[in-house]
């Protein structure tokens, strides 16, 4: 008999953890997983929750479990695996059903996604979740894309399942279509980048300053006590402090150095340069991580020009601190000005300042700086971050630290992508007059491409010489 609320296909860590939230919010959910012995698993450890939780190993039997109008949440990885699902579930549901993807899905798969079920009665939301295991067992952060009619359907049990912040739910529909998936990279391309500086700054006390990572441990969590506040600040006083069981070294030193990369950062950085917005702390990020993947061409380079000297860097832990700060309000501003232009380009109407309230709680980026943020965007969307009054403050207060920081990089032969991305970024944004004059002239010289002239209005073009020889 057709009783669970709720469906969730996808078994998987975070599907596992999403379905035990929704039980445990007094919801009957109703699982399913290709390989049908999960199944088994997962209903035989529900423990207290038993009583809320149901499921089949066969895709007809689940779906016969849920209430009508259904609503299916798919949790598989993203890509191929969702449009197998999403195939295989279309005979079995009707008019008026809903297919619900919290995967990490390329938005402009979701956007396909749509317009194939378009006519068909059954809807779509596609929802970035963010937090985690364990945010997906006790509150994620939910981005919300899709029509408002199936937002309706789904609001209360989304927002239910949701972290809160002061008692408000880290939920929201941002928009139709792709939207939710777009945001959803968009955080994760700023997460790169957040936890990139860290690495950086990480490096600079490692490698500069010479301290040990319990030490670093310590000043990161004193920094959590002040404006860097944050859970990733949090998790890497944790991570420099844990002691590998096998060796008794700190484990952050037994951990090789080479990042993975599922796809969402590099989405990021492409989306950003397809809409012409320079994302550069993102981009930077991204390609810290391939370079990291590449440690035997390291190693051989390291030999070939000789190791960095250790022990050069001359700033001081406040002057880290500021540049951390300075350069992770830029990579905001970046990713924030990436969403605005996207939404107008899609139509989305993007509500900056509730994707920053939906980012206070639950998700990988929380931190302090987001309710500030939120209350900046809360007075006009259009503009960047850094022209936002309590931000022209804080980077007038530390964009002097992350000069400090990136030249002691430099100096000290020490690698500082992102927060040389930040400082160059804020450095160009404030520059009145640029540079690219020269590259007009260029383009014009080559390429007769014109240029515009500051005083008068309307195209030029320059009779450049002939650089061919005489004949
Ligand atoms: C989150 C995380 C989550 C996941 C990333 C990791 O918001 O909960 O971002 O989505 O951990 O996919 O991405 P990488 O494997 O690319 O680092």
């Amino acid at each position: 008999m057709a009783q669970a609320d709720i469906g969730l296909i996808g078994l998987g860590v975070m599907g596992e953890n999403l379905a035990l939230n929704i039980a445990d919010n007094g919801y009957k959910v109703a699982v399913y997983n290709r390989t049908a012995s999960k199944v088994d698993e997962f209903l035989a450890n529900a423990g207290d929750l038993a009583p809320n939780v149901m499921g089949d190993g066969d895709l007809a039997k689940f779906v016969s479990m849920l209430k009508a109008p259904r609503s299916v949440i798919i949790m598989v990885k993203a890509g191929d695996p969702v449009d197998h699902v999403i195939a295989e579930l279309r005979p079995l549901l009707e008019k008026g059903d809903v297919i619900i993807d919290a995967g990490n899905a390329n938005y402009h798969d979701t956007v396909r996604r749509f317009s194939e079920l378009d006519g068909t009665g059954i809807g779509y939301l596609g929802i970035g979740v963010s937090g985690g295991e364990e945010g997906a067992r006790h509150g994620p952060s939910i981005m919300v894309g899709g029509s408002p009619k199936e937002w309706q359907n789904a609001e209360e049990v989304l927002k239910a399942i949701s972290a809160k912040f002061n008692g408000e739910p880290c939920c929201d529909y941002l928009g139709t279509g792709g939207a939710g998936h777009f945001v959803k990279t968009i955080h994760n391309g700023i997460e790169y980048a957040d936890m990139q500086m860290i690495a950086e700054v990480y490096g600079v006390m490692r490698d500069g300053l010479g301290m040990s990572p319990a030490e670093c441990a310590e000043v990161f969590r004193e920094w959590n006590q002040g404006p860097l506040d944050s859970y990733l600040i949090e998790i890497t006083s944790h991570v420099l402090d844990a002691v590998d069981e096998k060796t008794g070294k700190p484990l952050v030193e037994v951990i090789v150095d080479q990042a993975g990369q599922k796809g969402t950062g590099r989405w990021s950085a492409i989306e950003a340069l397809s809409l012409g917005v320079s994302a550069t702390t993102i981009e930077g990020a991204v390609a810290a991580r391939s370079i990291s993947a590449m440690r035997e061409e390291r190693i051989a380079g390291e030999k070939l020009y000789g190791a960095a000297p250790k022990g050069k860097a001359k700033v001081d832990l406040k002057t880290l601190e500021q540049a951390l700060l300075a350069g992770k309000i830029a990579a905001y501003a970046q990713g924030f000005a990436v969403m605005a232009k996207a939404s107008e380009e899609n139509g989305w109407n993007l509500p900056l300042d509730r994707i920053a309230k939906i980012w206070r709680a639950g998700c990988i980026i929380r931190s302090r700086l987001l309710d500030q943020m939120s209350q900046a965007f809360s007075h006009g969307t259009a503009a960047n971050l850094l022209t936002q009054p309590d931000f022209v403050e804080m980077m007038k207060d530390s964009h002097g630290a992350l000069r400090q920081v990136v030249a002691d990089c430099a100096m000290a032969e020490l690698p500082a992508p992102c927060l040389g991305s930040a400082l160059a970024y804020f450095d160009a944004y404030r520059q009145g007059r640029g540079t690219t004059n020269l590259t007009q002239g260029q383009r014009d010289f080559f390429g007769a491409h014109g240029f515009k002239r500051f005083d008068e209005e309307g195209d030029f073009h320059h009779e450049w010489p002939s650089l061919v020889a005489p004949q």
